[in-house]
């Protein structure tokens, strides 16, 4: 007895079936099954799937080859074999012919998809996948609300987060998404899908992935300096969550500081990532730190220090602030208050990591233009004004702020490091636009209010 891929001709021999119908598409095997059983029905055959069929029709049995089923088939030598089943043969091709058709038809479309394909490298899919969460109605209305109650600076909070959730293939950010909302997902998801797909050096938020690993880098090794209780600030939080992401943070108390409504929302977002189930189950979503204090704050307003004292801050602990992505938001003056504040008050070891924009990255042509205020061109020149010492200044690219995602010695960042830092136009006459990763210590024999 031959396997199904052996259709037998009139003298009984095998021959290989055609290519065409070779498929292992499960939506094809269901149009080859559903046909089939129609015509089984139609001409009152028996199907070859039911244990007691008594026999098996050249027509089955050439159905059933399409759809590939790895059932035995009688031979036209085997008494199951019913001769008259040739006359079924025209009825056959009659079906056949459309269904072959489609298969062609579905083939160029998916030979299409693949070339779509073709920009689909690590993160960046065919098509953007969401998760189920993401259609609630719950999460939907919340992100509506971030549209219409946030201004055009905490709506940010969700770019960001979109990044993380983008570049998920280096940075595990398990309520990104959620958080970020499909809007700024689709637009970061459509930059990155034409970068791939005009081969550009640089995908589309590579940067910020680039400058969360570096945060994340020198916090670990930051809280690893330290001894006893250890405290965690992020100014203008936004949507960060790092309690989720980083077991660093094991043991530490961490702070929040971002605008209430930024605050709200972003609770409200994360109950339900918590409590919605996806497909049964539940979001595995660890809290790896001791704590966790939401202080709803405008970091230009005098008052933020003390409401971060009112919701536990201890001045005397050791403590890392994480200032990524906010001071740039803040107006020069407001932005200094901000850092001397911190080396004024903070009493136990104090590390500040931030990033700084340089005078021409504020003159951005970009609807975000009028948002950036506050910039330095020399942070390791400003912040021992303010207070701190040490100070280290990288830029992305370096060989502490590329993580292997800038390796291309042509991309903008790698060139761009190459041009003097006193200079604001490189040798095409674009102005140098760079962002600096600092890490400084707050200088401990400076004088305290
Ligand atoms: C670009 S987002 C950065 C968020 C987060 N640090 C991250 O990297 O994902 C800027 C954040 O700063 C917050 N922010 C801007 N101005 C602020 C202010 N005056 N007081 C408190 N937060 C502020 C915004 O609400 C927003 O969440």
């Amino acid at each position: 007895m031959k396997g199904p891929h052996h259709i037998p001709n009139t003298k009984g021999k095998g021959r290989p079936i055609p290519k065409t119908l070779k498929t292992n598409k499960p939506i094809r095997k269901i149009n080859g099954r559903v046909i089939f059983g129609f015509f089984c029905v139609a001409m009152n055959s028996p199907h070859p799937c039911d244990p007691h069929a008594p026999a098996f029709t050249s027509f089955e049995y050439l159905c059933f080859s399409i759809t590939q089923t790895t059932q035995p088939f009688p031979h036209q030598s085997d008494p199951k074999y019913n001769p008259l089943s040739s006359l079924f043969f025209p009825y056959f091709f009659l079906l056949w012919w459309p269904y072959q058709q489609t298969l062609s038809i579905d083939a160029k479309l998916s030979e299409k998809t693949m070339e779509e394909c073709k920009c689909s490298e690590d993160s960046c899919e065919c098509e953007l996948q969401m998760s189920r969460l993401m259609k609630s109605e719950s999460v939907r209305n919340l992100h509506e609300l971030i549209e219409k109650e946030c201004g055009a600076v905490e709506r940010t909070a969700c770019q960001t987060a979109a990044g993380r959730a983008l570049w998920k293939h280096v940075i595990h950010d398990p309520v990104a998404e959620i958080l970020a909302g499909e809007t700024y997902l689709r637009n970061l998801y459509g930059k990155m899908k034409k970068d791939r797909l005009n081969k550009a050096r640089e995908i589309a938020g590579v940067m910020l992935a680039v400058r969360t690993l570096w945060f994340d880098s020198r916090l670990e090794a930051a809280l690893r300096c330290f001894e006893g209780e250890s405290q965690v600030v992020l100014l203008g939080a936004g949507m960060d969550a790092r309690v989720y992401r980083l077991t660093c943070l094991k043991g530490c108390t961490v702070f929040e500081v971002d605008l209430p409504k930024v605050l709200e929302l972003k609770v409200a977002l994360l109950q339900e990532a918590a409590t919605t189930t996806t497909q049964g189950e539940r979001q595995p979503l660890t809290f790896h730190a001791k704590t966790l204090c939401h202080v709803p704050s405008d970091l230009t307003k005098k008052d933020w220090f003390d409401s971060l004292i009112s919701s536990g801050f201890v001045p005397q602990h050791n403590t890392v602030w994480i200032l990524e992505g906010i001071l740039y938001y803040l107006h020069d003056l407001n932005a200094r208050e901000v850092l001397r504040l911190i080396s004024e008050k903070c009493q136990g070891s104090t590390i500040l990591l931030a990033d700084f924009m340089n005078e021409c990255s504020t003159n951005l042509p970009h609807e975000l233009k009028s948002n950036f205020h506050f910039y330095s061109d020399w942070p390791e020149e400003l912040l021992p004004t303010l207070g701190y010492s040490q100070v280290k200044v990288s830029q992305i690219g370096d060989s502490d702020a590329n993580f292997g995602l800038l390796m291309d010695p042509h991309n903008c960042f790698n060139k761009l490091r190459e041009v003097p830092r006193y200079m604001n136009m490189d040798a095409d006459g674009m102005p140098c636009r760079r962002l600096y990763l600092v890490q400084a210590i707050v200088d401990q024999t400076t004088s305290r209010s």
